[in-house]
């Protein structure tokens, strides 16, 4: 078919803030370098039988920049998904994939764009090893693609769950309460780490860091020790329990991957049994993906949809566009699809536990003066914290 090439774009799994962004990157990109652009339906579920797609341009984009969702609609279930739990892979049914192949000559797409996170990505790669011209993008809330230091919408779900542990706190010190805070990431802390930095979280627990009940009981009785009646506890969905094992609801309709999510619960329904102490939890679920994208979402996304185009431009297929502050690079799709984790003597964590962040691990600070008294103490899991723990009450 002749005529002027198109690009194809699609956003497949989970949504999250700045889809819309990366779109409209996409299609004023596109148009500069003398491309037409159609978005592909329903994640990767347009692309066949039945093909469904609409015309993308400057009208039917405009304003969408600041819009959280996808106006080309998404879906993490499906004949698509290609992974069962972390880094697994699942082979795409050839008739599907031949299918593509059909639909992308008779429209003719030069390059397919596609949006999503490590499952999405993972078909992507079986895309181009079928020959589909693709170039990725990284997108999930989670951030944890390897080879990019922040996927787009991470900063967004942040940005939800610091909100929600800024209101969390004033009402937890009204009632002198634990409060505790479930947040998403699946197998990443990224979430919890970074939101309970900004939101000011005395006790962070990830999946990167193996803790204890005790420890974190200890982190409670010591606030109180120092007059602090209030704690504020931020717990990553995907963390494992002391004794092994995640916390899961009913597996997803497809069977494919798990639910996560009820640690929250727990969580805060075991602080109270030890301490006897009123605790509250907050699942804060899907508010995460959904609202507007943060300024920086917004940067970030429209920068990786105009690198997209340039990767089609430049016949790169099968990379993924990657970001190193301040550049746009472009990686393998195949060195993407790998779980990045919260590595756990990373500046991040590092910086939390000088200022006292409990990570539920019994990590004890080096030594130091303690400027009130000019004696020598531990700072057991608290900066300016300077009497020795308490013992913990036995549970009953
Ligand atoms: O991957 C993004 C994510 O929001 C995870 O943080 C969460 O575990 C999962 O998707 C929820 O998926 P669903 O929308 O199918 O409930």
């Amino acid at each position: 078919m002749s005529g002027t090439p198109r690009i194809g774009i699609l956003t497949a799994g989970g949504d999250c803030p700045g889809l819309n962004a990366v779109i409209r990157g996409v299609v004023k990109s596109a148009n500069t370098h003398g491309y037409d652009v159609v978005g592909f339906l329903k994640g990767y579920e347009g692309l066949v039988d039945p093909v469904s797609y609409i015309p993308l341009t400057h009208k039917t984009t405009t304003g969408i920049l600041s819009q959280g969702g996808t106006i080309l609609g998404s879906t993490n279930k499906g004949r698509f998904a290609a992974t069962v739990g972390v880094n697994d892979r699942l082979e795409l049914d050839p008739e599907l994939i031949a299918g593509v192949q059909t639909t992308v000559e008779h429209l003719n797409i030069a390059g397919l764009i596609c949006v999503g996170g490590d499952g999405s990505l993972a078909v992507a790669q079986q895309f181009h090893e079928h020959g589909i011209p693709v170039v990725g993008v990284p997108k999930t809330i989670d951030n944890d693609l390897s080879s990019t230091a922040f996927t787009f919408g991470f900063f967004s779900a942040v940005f939800c769950a610091t909100d929600a542990l800024d209101r969390l706190h004033t009402t937890a010190a009204s009632h002198e309460r634990v409060m505790v805070l479930e947040v998403m990431g699946r197998h990443a802390g990224w979430i919890a780490l970074y939101a309970g930095i900004a939101g000011g979280g005395d006790v962070i627990l990830i999946p990167e860091i193996p803790w204890t009940f005790e420890d974190v009981c200890q982190a409670i009785i010591r606030r109180e020790q120092r007059g602090r009646k209030f704690t504020l506890v931020v717990v990553a969905e995907g963390a494992e329990l002391p004794e092994g094992g995640f916390v899961t609801q009913d597996k997803a309709e497809s069977q494919k991957q798990v639910r996560l999510g009820g640690i929250g619960n727990f969580v805060g329904k075991e602080i109270e049994k030890r301490l006897g102490k009123e605790t509250r939890t907050v699942v804060l679920g899907h508010l995460q993906r959904g609202g507007n994208p943060t300024t920086f979402d917004r940067v970030l996304a429209t920068q990786y949809g105009a690198h997209a185009v340039r990767l089609i431009v430049e016949k790169k297929f099968g990379h993924m566009v990657t970001f190193h502050p301040p550049d746009m690079n472009d990686v393998p799709i195949i060195d993407a699809i790998k779980l990045s984790s919260v590595c756990p003597n990373c500046s991040a964590v590092q910086a939390a536990r000088a200022l006292g962040v409990c990570f539920g691990d019994n990590y004890h600070e080096p030594p130091f003066r303690c400027p009130d008294d000019g004696e020598t103490a531990t700072m057991n899991g608290g900066a300016g914290f300077c009497s020795l723990p308490l013992p913990l009450p036995t549970s009953p």
